[in-house]
């Protein structure tokens, strides 16, 4: 594909057809649009209830913000890090494997990222060739699909359901048509905030190494649960990539800072990959995130927090007729079905963004085929927003 740029060289008009890749030819991730537009909105005097981002209202506890300027302070010249970060924080990062699941983990394992975003690449890069084909359920979160497809692998849609909790199961992967070479699984899951079981990841591992599938388990949500135990892959398998994140249950989503555990034969490819894609993952990012596990208690708080305004959600949404919703274990999404209410999504949201002045995420953006009926609701706001939400939906749908 060319773009035709009209260009005056000397006087004289030419015009010029330059080439744009197909490769980033990729759709629009919608929510970020939703939230540029809602936030250019508030800045001129909207009262706009966010209800679109899926991040913490709030950010990372005040204490390991206070080492951030001392920091500063005390460190000038933040210069580079190693590729895979340093090692104090990979460290950290094993020993709360050891933490919170019992799991003894080698350090050397562990990637630093920029991200889970800047993790999801090196993954990519570092186990599947050009046209290798990787399941991922439907609905899911966005980037998976358009990374697959800018590097030249083919995303294999799972259809899933509420039957299924919107999750992949063993049946589903014993019924594709076609071989696979990866398989990305995420629990708790966005955009529906559903798990898997214990019993159920550990037949997916099994399946997995049976079938030679390198499995991706996108595990940024642990820690936010509300309940139900939520198992992570490492247990079972060491032939899997976890990818992981300091954006979500430690609400630092601006520092973009993720983190991989790979099987050891990945480690040096996904090091030489990250010394040239990025150099190093953000330094001062690395240095805070190091100290915000002292502070899980207010980490804690948050996900208490995020626990209240699902009970309030289950208990109010269906006042306003969004009776239909997933049923969330974990993260801070509730998916709702609103087939009864709309079959274009996106005018829907458009709508309650004009008219009740609360914005969620039309279902299109995590499911291309079948979001016309469903709606994202992030719940990681203020508990009063939340409540205040609830009103307008109530008074809108009337
Ligand atoms: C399931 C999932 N994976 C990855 C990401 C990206 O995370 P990060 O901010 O660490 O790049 C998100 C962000 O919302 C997400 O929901």
């Amino acid at each position: 594909m060319a773009s035709i740029v009209p260009h005056i060289l000397k006087g004289r008009l030419l015009i010029m057809a330059l080439k744009l890749s197909e490769r980033s030819d990729i759709p629009v991730f919608r929510v970020l649009d939703i939230m540029r537009v809602v936030n250019e909105r508030t800045a001129c005097g909207e009262d706009i209830i966010h209800m679109e981002a899926g991040q913490p209202s709030v950010g990372a506890p005040p204490e390991a913000l206070a080492y951030a300027t001392d920091i500063i302070k005390n460190m000038p010249c933040l210069g580079y890090t190693e590729a895979l970060g340093i090692p104090l924080l990979r460290d950290r990062i094993a020993l709360w494997y050891k933490e919170s699941y019992g799991i003894d983990l080698d350090y050397n394992r562990i990637a630093v990222t920029v991200g889970a975003s800047g993790g999801f690449l090196l993954s990519f890069l570092s186990v599947f060739e050009h046209g290798d084909k990787i399941a991922l359920a439907t609905p899911g979160y966005p980037p998976y699909g358009s990374i697959l497809r800018t590097l030249g692998m083919e995303p294999v849609h799972i259809e899933t359901t509420a039957e299924t909790d919107y999750q992949p199961t063993i049946e589903h992967l014993e019924n594709l048509e076609e071989k696979i070479e990866g398989l990305i699984i995420t629990s708790p899951s966005n955009p529906t905030g559903t798990i898997i079981s214990p019993e159920e990841i550990q037949k997916i591992v099994a399946w997995c190494d049976e079938n030679d599938v390198r499995l991706i388990s996108d595990e940024l949500y642990h820690g936010i649960t509300y309940g139900d135990p939520v198992e992570t892959v490492l247990r079972h398998t060491d032939n899997a990539i976890i990818v992981n994140s300091f954006s979500k249950y430690f609400a630092m989503t601006g520092w973009r800072l993720g983190w991989l555990v790979l099987p050891e034969d990945v480690t040096p490819r996904v090091k030489c990959l990250a010394e040239s894609l990025f150099v190093s993952p953000p330094t001062l990012a690395q240095h805070v995130a190091y100290k915000v596990f002292d502070h899980t208690d207010v980490l804690d708080s948050y996900v208490a927090r995020y626990k209240n305004n699902l009970d309030i959600l289950k208990r109010e949404l269906p006042k306003a007729g969004f009776n239909k919703l997933s049923d969330t274990k974990g993260a801070f999404y509730l998916y709702a079905d609103v087939n009864h209410l709309t079959n274009d999504s996106e005018t829907f949201c458009r709508r309650m963004l004009d008219e009740a002045k609360v914005a969620c995420t039309p279902g299109v953006d995590f499911d291309k085929k079948r979001g016309n009926g469903t709606i994202r609701i992030s719940f990681a706001g203020a508990t009063d927003s939340i409540e205040e939400a609830c009103r307008r939906l109530q008074d809108w749908m009337k």
